[in-house]
């Protein structure tokens, strides 16, 4: 894909297409106005007839002779106070796509600014949106007749040097993300959790990343049994992967700990068939750090980051743990494994332990935890949950800073009641009650008194019908979130 700033006249611009935008019951403003003018009013007498009404994702096509850019694709970025920095990214993500059906190749966007947004965030949004917006799953199909887009321009009016800026950040993020919703969109028999981490390290080699990878002998030697005991029925070992960047000289340290189950079966406790298939996408916690460390290699943030991803099958073999087992963490606390379908805090319990060990001194994990998250919030927003609160408010502001939803859950300390066992320590679940919050809680009983946030995304990381702007499948949700965080001052 080539990129590129352009600016000055839209009547001057060589490509297939132009772009623009106009918010419902407005005014046109910006790029629409210049081509406005050079088509003699034709938008305006349009918009006038009451032929387009600038609702978001409406469309209408032009094809004025009198531009060397024989096609304007006139887009609707609906009422001016909704349209902000998530919802440019979406328009420009559903304008490619649209460009991409009519055939084109070359693309121009010259969509308006947001409010409240800087010009470097303007463009890294759009290219951002375009990017992640134009990437297909069909990765195992014969050879589709789509025509892809080889060439986005990025238009803007004024300051091109932060555009160019915005341009590079957009680029990097989009390709952080898009290796990311690769990483889970591979079915389980190809990403396994051998070949997870074979792929971060040859990540690692590439962008002068420190990279370690435990294996079974490791993990065990480490005391790690709870992730342990989630592999081993399973013919694949299990591999956890220590990404550490070092951009903050003697700053504080970063931890990022992500759920990395390859496929989830249920284990011993069985899922039902429908929709098991889905569960190939358990691994996005994992593929969200992996993302993460990647993209900030990437743009050389100022920022010390040690990113822990534990890859695990959960299968029902021989050698399956069984409903009542007992392990020892390796932060010495013992859990009574009532059901091997809640396999991901047994994960995240030893990843988490194991980033502080490492130095992490504030932690974020981010897991496609529980289905319960799924039935409190939807499929709108991911959830947040930690201590302290400040930690947690910066997460939720850097969600809000980089566009993306995010809605806090409690942690009240009556949960812990419910995950109290006869035998051990704790029990790894807590009844169907407040599911999202007990699974939390198990989690916080292993980050002692570090900073700690909790990302669940089990019920936003995939999505099973395609948007305006992206495909369906993995999303990469909360990697753009978690990026601004590391460069956000939260993090130093
Ligand atoms: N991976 C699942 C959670 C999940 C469900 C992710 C749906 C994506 C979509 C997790 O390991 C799981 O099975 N959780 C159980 C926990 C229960 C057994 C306490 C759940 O949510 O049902
Ligand atoms: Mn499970
Ligand atoms: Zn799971």
């Amino acid at each position: 894909m080539e990129t590129r700033v352009v600016s000055g006249s839209l009547a001057e611009i060589e490509a297939d297409l132009i772009v623009v935008s106009a918010s419902s019951g407005e005014k046109l403003q910006g790029a629409a106005q210049q081509v406005d003018a050079v088509l003699n009013g034709a938008l305006t007498s349009l918009i006038a007839n009451g032929g387009f009404k600038g609702r978001l994702f409406e469309y209408e096509w032009l094809y004025p002779a009198a531009m060397p850019t024989r096609r304007i694709l006139l887009a609707g970025a609906g009422k001016s106070d909704h349209y902000d920095l998530r919802t440019l990214r979406r328009l420009a993500g559903a304008v490619v796509r649209q460009a991409r059906n009519k055939g084109v190749k070359r693309v121009c966007l010259a969509l308006q600014e947001a409010q409240g947004v800087l010009p470097e965030q303007h463009a890294a949004a759009i290219i951002d949106g375009a990017l992640t917006g134009l990437m297909e799953p069909d990765l195992y199909k014969e050879k589709s007749d789509r025509t892809e887009v080889t060439e986005i321009q990025l238009w803007v009016a004024g300051d091109e040097d932060a555009a160019r800026r915005g341009l590079d950040r957009g680029q990097k993020i989009a390709a952080a993300i898009n290796f990311g919703r690769w990483l889970a969109e591979e079915p389980s028999n190809i990403m396994t959790p051998v070949r997870a981490a074979e792929e971060a390290q040859r990540l690692a080699a590439d962008n002068k990343l420190e990279c370690e990878i435990l294996g079974e002998e490791e993990i065990r030697s480490a005391g790690m049994n709870s992730l342990l005991s989630v592999s081993l029925g399973s013919q694949w070992p299990p591999r956890l992967v220590v990404l550490t960047y070092k951009g903050g000289g003697d700053g504080p340290t970063l931890g990022l700990v992500g759920k990395g189950v390859t496929f989830d079966s249920g284990g011993i406790s069985i899922k039902p068939a429908a929709d098991m298939h889905y569960m190939k996408y358990d691994m996005c916690g994992a593929a969200a750090v992996i993302s993460t460390v990647y993209a900030l290699a990437q743009l050389e943030a100022k920022v010390n980051v040690v990113g822990v991803a534990g890859f695990v099958e959960n299968m029902p073999g021989g050698r399956a743990t069984r409903p009542g087992d007992v392990v020892r963490a390796a932060n010495g606390k013992t859990i009574e494994i009532i059901n091997t379908d809640a396999e991901g805090r047994l994960v995240l319990a030893d990843a988490l332990d194991f980033a502080r060990k490492r130095g992490a001194n504030r932690l974020v994990d981010i897991a496609t935890l529980t289905g319960a998250i799924k039935i409190a919030l939807g499929t709108v927003t991911p959830a947040v949950m930690g201590s302290p609160q400040s930690w947690v408010d910066d997460l939720l502001r850097a969600a809000a800073d980089a566009g993306e939803r995010l809605w806090q859950m409690p942690l009240f300390p009556e949960y812990k009641d419910q995950l109290k066992s006869n035998i051990a320590d704790l029990m790894n679940t807590g009844g169907r009650f407040g599911g999202a919050l007990t699974a939390a809680t198990f989690l916080q009983q292993f980050v002692a008194d570090t900073p700690w946030a909790h990302l669940d995304i089990a019920a936003t990381a995939w999505t099973e019908k395609d948007s305006a702007w992206q495909t369906r499948g993995a999303t990469g949700v909360m990697i753009r979130t978690l990026i601004e965080l590391a460069t956000s001052s939260a993090a130093k």
